[in-house]
């Protein structure tokens, strides 16, 4: 908000303010619009054509309906001004339109006068660009959101029940990263649902954040059953995690030690990246926001891409402190920086803000990346003190296969004694996490399908009939490793290293 002012103090000609929010952001502006020196304040809508802010909505400026004849009236006016359009969106890349608006900006030298575009989604022809300073209308703040409470508060249903200064506190959080409509709505069906607003309503309030987060399509709100316990192996980078199960609370702060930005974790396929990226949310206390790079990109408009990311992040921020899951980078990223950039270079774009963001985030949002091919990753990625930590996870080595074996067992059969899962673990050596699995599984449909119990001889059955990933991909594991073992921290212990050495 405060850029917005200085951009407005500073004379500058055309801004375009993307936000839903219009009614917070004309507000805003109005109340910009009354510092000294004052201005007028006037709104077009392609309904009403030009008001006066404050005006009823009657009293409109003859004839300004159109976009043309709607600009043609702001370049009459000699007094200085502030003229917010909007949703000119549509009518923006029309050339009549497009011409018009260069002209005003270009009659408005050495005059307090500017235009605001708001808009829900930025479109802006490459013709203005140049000209035109694009801001993102901040969501609202605890402050904001509080005033949202109150009103809410008053009404006689929650003014009965007591609530306390931290119950208070809980319900505006649960909150963050809402418009203030969306606040709005969130505390109205909370109250509807049990009639009053209490530290109680807090879930109620926060599975509905939920679904609006899900609405917007490119953040997902993970909700994670399994513990870090259903993962096996990786004891060192369990211990590194494990450690900073506090870095986000204010003790944390008090004692000096600064917020912990995030982790990249490099490894062989099936061998639970995700899975311990996914479990460590529930370690730490944090939601999980998954971004999905993927829904990121939209071709669709010029610069949509990014407001997309722009959008997502800053979701994040306000949901923050919170663990940002960014599964398969490689996948994302791997475009960016390189000559094979096929799409305009919107990913080397998205690449570029998105390091910008990690580089300057100062909220609490600690970002957990997954990857297993490490050469299509751009090299700015990879460079030290970008994540607090590369971890790379290797294939599991007898010990840790064993432990895989003994976690999914556990979790389809009660009494897993009669299992000899040394000898498992050394039929498979070679095998991920994944294929572990997947052969236990093979072998119960096995049994299940003769109608009796699966033994240990279905599971060695099942495991000898399949070949495992790094057997058909010998190079690619062999590179991956070779690469890590000089950038990468190994995610399992020493003791461990050295017993794979030994094979
Ligand atoms: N170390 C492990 N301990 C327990 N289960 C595991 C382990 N590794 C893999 N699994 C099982 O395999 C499944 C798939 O693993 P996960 O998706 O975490 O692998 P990944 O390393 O992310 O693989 P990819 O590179 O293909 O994305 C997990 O959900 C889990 O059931
Ligand atoms: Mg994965």
């Amino acid at each position: 908000m405060r850029e917005l002012e200085v951009l407005l103090q500073a004379h500058y000609p055309l801004i375009y303010l993307v936000t839903p929010e219009e009614e917070r952001a004309e507000q805003a502006i109005a109340a910009i619009s009354q510092l000294k020196p004052a201005r007028k304040l006037f709104l077009w809508t392609v309904t009403h054509g030009i008001i006066e802010y404050g005006r009823p909505r009657t009293v409109t400026q003859h004839n300004t309906v159109s976009p043309e004849a709607a600009i043609e009236w702001v370049v009459r006016q000699r007094e200085p001004g502030i003229f917010v359009f909007k949703d000119l969106h549509p009518f923006i890349e029309s050339a009549s339109v497009m011409r018009w608006l260069r002209d005003a900006i270009a009659s408005f030298k050495g005059m307090s006068k500017a235009f605001v575009l708001m808009s829900p989604v930025q479109r802006i022809p490459v013709e203005l660009e140049k000209d035109a300073a694009v801001l993102e209308f901040p969501l609202p703040n605890m402050a904001e959101l509080d005033e949202v409470l109150n009103g809410h508060l008053k009404t006689s249903a929650s003014r009965t029940r007591r609530l306390s200064t931290e119950g208070r506190e809980k319900l505006v959080k649960a909150t963050l990263g809402l418009t203030r409509d969306e606040a709005d709505k969130v505390y109205r069906k909370a109250e509807v649902v049990s009639g009053h607003l209490t530290e109680a309503e807090v879930d109620i309030v926060l599975s509905e954040k939920k679904q609006i987060i899900k609405r917007n399509g490119i953040l997902e709100y993970l909700e994670v059953d399994e513990t870090i316990d259903a993962v096996g192996g990786l004891t060192e980078l369990k211990r590194w995690l494990g450690q900073r199960a506090d870095a986000f609370t204010e003790r944390a702060r008090q004692y000096g030690l600064p917020q912990p930005k995030g982790m990249l974790i490099l490894g062989v396929p099936g061998c639970g990246k995700s899975l311990i990226a996914k479990t460590t949310a529930r370690l730490w206390g944090l939601p999980l926001l998954r971004l999905d790079m993927g829904r990121v990109y939209d071709g669709s408009m010029v610069g949509r891409s990014e407001a997309n990311l722009r959008n997502a992040l800053k979701v994040a921020e306000s949901i923050s402190p919170a663990i940002l899951f960014i599964d398969e980078v490689d996948k994302a990223f791997g475009g960016a920086g390189g000559s094979g950039d096929s799409d305009g270079g919107t990913s080397s774009r998205i690449f570029g803000s998105f390091l910008t963001w990690m580089q300057e985030k100062s909220s609490p949002v600690f970002v957990m990346a997954t990857a297993n091919r490490v050469e299509r990753l751009p090299s700015e990625f990879l460079r030290k003190g970008r994540f607090d930590e590369i971890f790379f996870v290797d294939l599991p080595n007898f010990e840790e296969r064993k432990e895989i074996f003994r976690i999914h067992l556990g979790k389809r059969r009660e009494d897993i004694a009669r299992f000899d899962i040394d000898q498992l673990s050394h039929t498979c050596e070679g095998y991920s996490g994944a294929e572990i699995e997947q052969g236990l599984v093979a072998a119960m449909y096995d049994a299940f399908a003769q109608g009796r119990e699966f033994t240990q001889f279905d599971i060695l059955a099942a495991l000898k009939a399949t070949m495992p990933l790094s057997r058909t991909l010998t190079e690619q594991v062999t590179a991956l490793r070779e690469w890590a073992r000089h950038r990468a921290r190994p995610a399992a212990t020493m003791l461990a290293e050295y017993q794979r050495m030994e094979f």
